[in-house]
């Protein structure tokens, strides 16, 4: 079963007969998870409708470059953003030679070159036309500039000719994009990760915890699954749906978070701190809830043990990555912390009314030793798997 959990995928269909087929593709990824959004270009628009696209997708269709509405609504360079990868499906003879012109005088051409996402194209078109060395040509330089291609299949065409130039199914259309998430940067790697927050009982229905919803600690744990890693996340309370692949384990408190890393720390190769562990715990917790009795009320606190210290403490630590929630003086607070706590990385978010905790987006400074990195403001999964991508490049070092 392939999986597209969580992704951005911008389908753009150009000027070719196989655009019947963008339907069932639409669905497939739909299916495996992705959030899809289409761009038609003047041809494709020809051969099927932005209504078919709005009613599968679920999302408005995009045809216009130059129109002052769809841009205020999401513009091209919103689309690139937004885009975890962009598919052309199908890739029309005369959309691969604009692509390879790197022209930007219609939408789709405009999305592909203010994007830094992955572009893949599913070529589709008669057989003479994909044999012409002005088509072939093209697709060498795409695919010198990094541009996948998915396809053509050979078999039976539209125009009654046989040969290659099909466009290939929509479930290996699918499959083939859900394999542009699966790096393997880290294949062979256990990742042990602690995310969510933590509750710190003070009686029988009451607790002291804080604002984390988990989100991007989650968003690591499926980047690190989709690099090929085992992955365990032991996770405080959360909403949210265990990503594919990861094994989750439940806790509360921070104490039980602590027992529970201390099991599995020790086969670990990494181990990513994104939990907001609760510094202090009530001492004593009241057997039964306590009434309301008096106008004060004293809670007398102790210290937590320190999760993230401990492990980089220990003999064989594994690579270990704190993240730093600051409401002020970011880079500062994060290269005492990263000293202080002797970690290998820390990731360091600005936090506060509307920021990072309960958003989908954020933005990321990432420091070591060596060096500092700026992950601009994207959505968590986006920075998930950016974040997995300095990871695996620096524990390999
Ligand atoms: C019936 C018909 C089918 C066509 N099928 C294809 C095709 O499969 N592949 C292709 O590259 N062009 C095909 N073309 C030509 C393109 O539609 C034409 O080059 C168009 O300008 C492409 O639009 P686009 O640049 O927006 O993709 C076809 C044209 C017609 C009339």
């Amino acid at each position: 079963m392939i999986s597209l959990n969580n992704k951005h995928i911008l389908l753009g269909v150009s000027g070719s007969i196989a655009a019947y087929k963008s339907a069932e593709l639409v669905r497939r990824l739909k299916d495996a998870g992705a959030d899809v959004r289409v761009a038609l270009t003047k041809g494709g628009a020809e051969f099927i409708t932005p209504l078919t696209f709005q009613a599968l997708s679920g999302n408005p269709v995009h045809t216009n470059l130059l129109d002052t509405e769809a841009e205020a609504a999401m513009g091209h360079i919103a689309l690139a953003r937004w885009a975890d990868a962009i598919l052309v499906a199908p890739a029309s003879a005369n959309f691969i030679a604009r692509l390879a012109q790197g022209r930007a005088d219609d939408l789709l051409g405009a999305i592909c070159l203010a994007t830094d996402s992955t572009i893949a194209i599913a070529p589709a078109m008669n057989q003479q036309m994909w044999a012409n060395t002005a088509t072939q040509e093209n697709l060498q330089q795409l695919r010198q500039r990094g541009i996948l291609q998915f396809g053509p299949g050979e078999g039976d065409q539209a125009c009654g000719e046989t040969g290659p130039g099909r466009m290939l199914e929509a479930n290996q259309l699918a499959a083939h994009t859900a394999n542009i998430f699966e790096t393997g940067l880290l294949s062979g790697r256990t990742v042990l990760l602690i995310a969510g927050p933590t509750q710190e009982a003070i009686d029988p229905v009451r607790y002291l915890s804080n604002h984390s919803s988990g989100k991007m600690g989650y968003a690591i744990a499926q980047a690190a699954a989709e690099a090929g890693a085992k992955v365990i996340l032991i996770s405080g309370p959360t909403a949210l749906a265990t990503p594919p692949r990861v094994e989750r384990i439940n806790v509360r408190s921070a104490q039980q978070m602590f027992d529970t890393v201390m099991q599995h720390v020790a086969n670990s190769d990494i181990f990513i701190s994104t939990a907001a562990v609760a510094d202090y715990r009530p001492i004593n917790i009241a057997q039964q809830k306590i009434k309301k009795t008096k106008d004060t009320l004293t809670l007398e606190l102790q210290r937590n043990p320190d999760i993230l210290a401990a492990v980089a403490a220990l003999k064989n630590a594994p690579f270990t990555v704190g993240f730093a929630a600051e409401t002020e003086s970011l880079e500062q607070h994060a290269q005492e912390k990263l000293e202080r706590k002797g970690v290998d990385m820390i990731a360091a978010n600005l936090v506060g009314e509307g920021i990072a905790f309960e958003a989908d987006e954020n933005a990321l400074l990432v420091l070591t030793a060596e060096n500092k990195q700026q992950l601009a403001t994207a959505s968590k999964f986006m920075l998930g798997r950016q974040l997995i991508n300095i990871i695996a490049k620096q524990h390999h070092i």
